[in-house]
């Protein structure tokens, strides 16, 4: 089965993570899939705007653990390492559709997202330091601007989850729909933005993104050396099996 499901309508393609046995865990197949969408997508003239979402009811639960137990280097060559530069650098809108779980790259992600639609049954959290790890996505630059220190501190250091509406006030969460609307209004969103100007539209987000592109790139950079460095130690594997031993 494809975990990544693809469909095109009204100049906007809508990117589906569909593993929901393993509550939508992006294993390394996803990512490459994704990336070869994304970077597809760049190049089609007919796409304006792409969604990225999980069920109604689940986003996803992060990286696939067991791929983090099996992790090679993390190199420019590695699915996740090309996800997170694609998806830091994708010059069309990118609209988050989120439900339920929205766990480690489920939530760093969606500080690339251009706008975000989440339910009100979300559990948000960044989990890097309970499983010996650390941040990444550029999420250590940009949830400190986003949220404020102190709080990019508690979900960072301490890991501690986080509601939709927590993450609406401080500004991660455009809004908060219900899981029954959701979907569909992610995409009446997406197809509204679709429906503009389209070299106006991307020139805006280049605009907005243009002051801090590459210290986004380069904190991407200097995140995974660590966390290379973090996922081959004891204490992260320990922690790791642990979660597959429960
Ligand atoms: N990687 C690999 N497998 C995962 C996974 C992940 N990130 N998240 C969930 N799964 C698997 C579980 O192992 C389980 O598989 P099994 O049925 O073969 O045993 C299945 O998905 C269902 O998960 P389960 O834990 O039973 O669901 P839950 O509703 O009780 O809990 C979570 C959901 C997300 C709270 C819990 O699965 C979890 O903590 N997952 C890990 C999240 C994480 O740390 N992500 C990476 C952050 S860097």
């Amino acid at each position: 089965m494809n975990e990544i499901t693809a469909s095109v309508k009204a100049g906007v393609l809508t990117l589906s993570m569909q593993r929901p046995e393993k509550k939508n865990a992006l294993n390394l197949p996803m990512y490459t899939q994704l990336t070869k969408a994304l970077l597809d997508a760049e190049q089609d003239s007919q796409i304006n705007v792409v969604v990225l979402q999980g069920s109604a009811t689940c986003f996803t639960s992060g990286n696939d653990l067991q791929d983090f137990l099996a992790a090679g280097p993390l190199d420019e060559e590695h699915p996740v390492v090309q996800f997170l530069y694609t998806v830091a650098a994708f010059p069309k809108p990118l609209i988050a559709a989120v439900a339920g779980l929205a766990i480690g790259i489920g939530t760093t992600v969606l500080l690339h997202c251009d706008l975000v639609y989440a339910t009100a049954d979300c559990r948000f959290q960044m989990p890097f330091t309970l499983l010996g790890l650390c941040p990444e996505a550029a999420s250590s630059l940009l949830l400190p601007q986003i949220a404020g220190y102190q709080r990019a501190a508690q979900y960072l250091l301490l890991a501690e989850p986080f509601t939709a509406q927590q993450a609406a006030q401080f500004g991660l969460v455009n809004e908060i729909v219900s899981n029954e609307q959701l979907l569909a209004y992610a995409a009446t969103k997406a197809e509204q933005l679709a429906a503009l100007p389209a070299l106006a539209v991307q020139r805006s987000k280049a605009l907005l993104k243009a002051p801090q592109l590459q210290q986004v790139q380069q904190t991407i950079k200097n995140e995974l050396i660590d966390f290379g460095q973090l996922l081959s130690s004891d204490t992260c594997r320990q922690r790791l099996q642990a979660f597959f031993s429960r």
